[in-house]
């Protein structure tokens, strides 16, 4: 361990379970040395897995839906005096589609669905941005990062509406990410996961295939909940304090390849190389 966290206080969303990317972050959080507070929607506490983290890491939870204004304030509020001052670094690790969940074509999208996708999983990002700065929550240079989607640039078919939530995720991170940084040097990122076994994850119509697809695409392979989990602790950590304003992929080389040996393999195409 590097002790690249000591004496930073944070919030971590979005962690459900032992698969989720939040939960491994919690874990590479606590080993390097900081503290923080675990948040998630009440209706997810039900499942009770959360207490485990917190108890294994030394956290408090506080639950939050994290599209309530109301809550986030009293999470910020809470956060800070549990965790004894301004709060260092945010994790936004929370997405949910209705369309995806029940399979309904992208083009046959559900409009009331469509919309409580965007206040969960983008609009949530800009009201735990919003309450952050009214209450001066957020340290000067802390960092605040948000888990985002390839789907935001291409098009995924089986992604329907979460690709456009994302696109705006990631807007809003550029975009709150200058008036937080000129004002109080706050940064704001987004990292481009590759696709990973978790309940969300999962939830998305083949899912399966395209993971052992883009398994294949990459040349270092799809990049794993954990080495995500220390790419985010890169990020709120010191050393990369001048990144902001950044979509980032982390993604073991995905998004730059065209085609690799082993797809054109499978298709029965030779390479010449
Ligand atoms: N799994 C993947 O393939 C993948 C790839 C790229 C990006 N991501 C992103 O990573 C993030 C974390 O997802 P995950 O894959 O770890 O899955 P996950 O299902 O473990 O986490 C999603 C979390 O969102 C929380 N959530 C849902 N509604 C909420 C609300 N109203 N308020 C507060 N929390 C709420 C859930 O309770 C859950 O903990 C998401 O933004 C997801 O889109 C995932």
């Amino acid at each position: 361990m590097y002790n690249l966290l000591k004496g930073k206080r944070g919030i971590i969303t979005g962690a459900l379970d032992q698969n989720s990317i939040a939960w491994k972050v919690a874990e590479k959080a606590h080993e390097e040395g900081a503290e923080f507070v675990l948040t998630n929607a009440p209706i997810a506490m039900r499942m009770g897995e959360i207490n485990a983290l917190a108890e294994k890491t030394g956290s408090k939870i506080i639950p939050a839906d994290a599209t309530s204004v109301e809550d986030l304030t009293n999470l910020y509020t809470q956060s800070q005096e549990i965790l004894g001052g301004k709060i260092d670094f945010v994790l936004h690790s929370i997405g949910m589609s209705v369309n995806i969940r029940k399979k309904i074509p992208y083009m046959e999208s559900n409009y009331d669905y469509f919309m409580k996708g965007i206040d969960v999983s983008a609009l949530s990002f800009h009201k735990m941005l919003a309450v952050a700065k009214k209450l001066d929550a957020i340290s000067e240079g802390g960092s605040v990062v948000a888990l985002t989607y390839m789907a935001a640039q291409r098009t995924y078919p089986f992604y329907t509406d979460m690709a456009d939530i994302k696109a705006m995720l990631e807007s809003i991170a550029r975009s709150f990410g200058y008036h937080y940084g000129l004002e109080k040097k706050v940064r704001i990122n987004t990292v481009s996961q590759s696709p990973t076994k978790t309940t969300a994850g999962s939830g998305v119509k083949g899912f399966g295939d395209f993971f052992d697809f883009a398994n294949s695409v990459a040349p270092l392979g799809n990049a794993d909940a954990e080495s995500c989990a220390d790419y985010c602790i890169t990020l709120f950590s010191d050393l990369t304090r001048m990144v902001t304003m950044q979509n980032l992929f982390h993604d073991g080389g995905y998004s730059s390849t065209g085609v690799s040996d082993d797809v054109m393999k499978r298709l029965g195409i030779e390479s010449e190389s």
